[in-house]
């Protein structure tokens, strides 16, 4: 049964489709990996037939209802799985939140981002009662601008959630873009660079909340 890992957030252009793309990517690095486009913009798969699909395989599903039954069919074949989740379709993320481990909440670093999160942090610990603490749940500071650093203003917003917010921030850099518009990804572009970096380290605190 695969680890299944959702990046959720209902805010348009939070940074989703490039943060799910990027940690697929590295997670090959610690198994087979497949990820899933909930997204009906389908973002993930016109980057991967940019591509050729050659990094990994990428599956759309467009209806809520059918996105834990597509994940249940294939789930026994890889050991993670990632759900790029879709801004404003609440009913996609309700059901992707409940067939998740982990969920993953990409915000900007700004208090309105953070608020804009409420009803999907509600969803999630509504769950985590239900199912004994699953899906577990943390924010990623993404696409924050360089130099800046994290206001008191946010971590307090954070605060109030009471989910952790993980270490280390993804920083606007044009390289994330750039990588997805060729249907690579950093890691492929720069393998060494500071962009790659920063996915890895996201990675490593993943893969250790499963060990
Ligand atoms: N870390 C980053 N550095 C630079 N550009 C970024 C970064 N993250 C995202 N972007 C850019 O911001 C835009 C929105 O990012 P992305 O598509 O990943 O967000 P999303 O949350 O998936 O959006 P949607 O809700 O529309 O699906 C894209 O143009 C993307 O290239
Ligand atoms: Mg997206």
């Amino acid at each position: 049964m695969a680890n299944i890992i959702a990046v959720l957030n209902p805010k348009g252009g939070a940074g989703k489709t490039t943060i799910s793309l990027h940690l697929t990517r590295a997670l090959k690095e610690y198994g087979s990996v497949l990820m899933v486009d909930s997204d009906p913009q389908g973002s993930a798969r016109d980057w991967s037939e940019q591509g050729g699909g050659e990094l990994f395989p990428v599956v759309g599903v467009d209806r809520a209802g059918a996105l834990k039954s597509t994940i249940q069919q294939i789930s026994d074949s890889y050991d993670w799985v990632v759900i790029d989740g879709a801004a404003k379709l609440e009913e996609m993320a309700a059901h992707a939140v409940s067939i998740a481990d982990l969920v993953i909440i990409p915000v900007q670093p700004s208090p309105l981002d953070l608020w804009a999160c409420e009803s999907l942090v509600g969803q999630i610990k509504q769950r985590q009662i239900i199912t004994d603490g699953i899906p577990t749940a943390a924010f990623q500071v993404s696409r924050a601008k360089k130099g800046t650093s994290l206001a008191k203003e946010i971590r307090d917003v954070v605060k109030e959630y009471d989910l952790p917010l993980l270490d280390g921030n993804i920083h606007d850099r044009t390289i994330f873009a750039k990588s997805l518009s060729e249907g690579l990804t950093a890691l492929d572009i720069e393998p060494n660079g500071v962009a790659s970096f920063e996915v890895l380290h996201l990675t490593k605190q993943i893969v250790r909340g499963f060990e």
